[in-house]
């Protein structure tokens, strides 16, 4: 099977990976609307072609918070990375250090940030929530901070999670139930079964052993409800940041008054995100409230997205209508769960090539020069 777009991880992934895991990563919130607009919005979307101008010598290095990027990607944090393939995250990881992107890790990992920081050679990014241990929370990112973490990625759109159903009726949970169902779904996977069962990576790699009292890690669900802080308010932010002390990225922003508040916290960016359709099904996608975000706040904060981004020229409209940086979430995760690292690569790879032929293609050379000049505005044809 030829590989040539990030559907084609797909198809392949969900060969591979047992059903509860790829149904995890393919789930919106209650109806899913806000899910499918993160990626039908994208094609309400169309680009200028121009032609006739140079195209030679392009390039597509960057820069996100600060820090190099070989092009304004990264991997998003995911949950569970590590059930959609055995050491998940280290894999990730590995393939995103020699891409030249940002990894960043979860908080609900399977491979812990130690497990990460042994086998990657360069710094990646660590995600965090806001915890109702305050104690944990600091341990964390005093763990982030001595595996040599260059950034802190932290999420404030999920202190309650939204509800997903389909992984209420798969009985989703780390490592999985040994019911007949499970069994099922897993047996039918022997390539997954048989590389899980060579590595200790299995858990909450963060958590377990490391927090006192909790009673069940194995469910997301449970472990959010009993761990996440309803309470967060902006103030926490302050004590957060002074804890870590660098670059700092605040995720899960989707209204132009709390970007403007997240503006004056003195965080390097925000990511416009709704966290992939999971949290406040009926919100807006993310490609929609980009561009009033960025008027609201681009001159004072970078702006990142995430959020329905499934090829290059996703990325292309992304950057031409103010982001700085885009996150893939379940691109890479296909990638992954159909061929491991060198999957994670592939995806990486499909959609270098499709921004940097999209970019030529809208008669730019230079990923930083794209801009609002680039989209078509559109002149319905009743007009005429
Ligand atoms: C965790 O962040 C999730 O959305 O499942």
């Amino acid at each position: 099977m030829d590989i040539l777009e990030i559907k084609d991880l797909e198809k392949l992934a969900q060969k591979k990976v047992p059903k509860m895991f790829f149904d995890y990563v393919n789930s919106g919130s209650w109806t899913e609307t806000t899910y499918r607009e993160n990626v039908t919005d994208f094609s309400q979307i169309k680009l200028r072609q121009r032609i006739a101008v140079n195209m030679s010598n392009r390039k597509l290095q960057s820069k996100m918070a600060g820090i190099e990027v070989s092009m304004p990607v990264a991997l998003a944090p995911t949950g569970l990375t590590g059930m959609q393939h055995a050491d998940g995250e280290i894999l990730a990881a590995q393939a995103a250090e020699e891409f030249g992107v940002p990894f960043t890790l979860s908080t609900m990992s399977v491979c812990s940030i130690e497990e990460v920081a042994k086998h990657t050679k360069k710094p990646f990014w660590f995600q965090l929530y806001v915890m109702r241990d305050k104690k944990f929370m600091a341990r964390l990112i005093d763990r982030a901070k001595q595996a040599g973490c260059s950034a802190l990625v932290l999420t404030l759109d999920l202190q309650i999670m939204g509800q997903r159903h389909k992984d209420i009726q798969n009985g989703l949970s780390t490592p999985p139930k040994l019911s007949p169902k499970h069994l099922y779904q897993v047996l039918t996977r022997p390539s997954w079964c048989l590389k899980m069962l060579q590595t200790k990576n299995r858990y909450f790699g963060n958590i377990v052993g490391h927090v006192d009292e909790i009673t069940d890690v194995r469910s997301l669900a449970s472990w959010t409800s009993e761990q996440f802080d309803p309470q967060l308010d902006w103030k926490e932010i302050d004590w957060i940041k002074k804890r870590w002390g660098g670059k700092l990225i605040l995720k899960g922003i989707l209204d132009s008054e709390d970007a403007i508040i997240a503006s004056k916290t003195g965080a390097d960016a925000i990511i416009v995100s709704n966290h992939g359709g999971r949290q406040l099904d009926g919100a807006p996608s993310s490609i929609k409230v980009l561009p009033e975000i960025v008027d609201a706040v681009g001159k004072k904060i970078e702006v990142h997205i995430d959020g329905g981004i499934r090829s290059g020229q996703d990325v292309v409209k992304a950057l031409c209508l103010g982001a700085k940086g885009v996150y893939i979430g379940r691109a890479f995760l296909y990638g992954l769960g159909a061929l491991g690292k060198f999957g994670v690569f592939k995806s990486l790879d499909i959609i270098k090539n499709e921004l940097d032929k999209t970019m030529a293609f809208c008669g730019r050379r230079d990923v930083e020069d794209l801009n609002r000049e680039n989209i078509y505005k559109e002149h319905p044809i009743s007009n005429y």
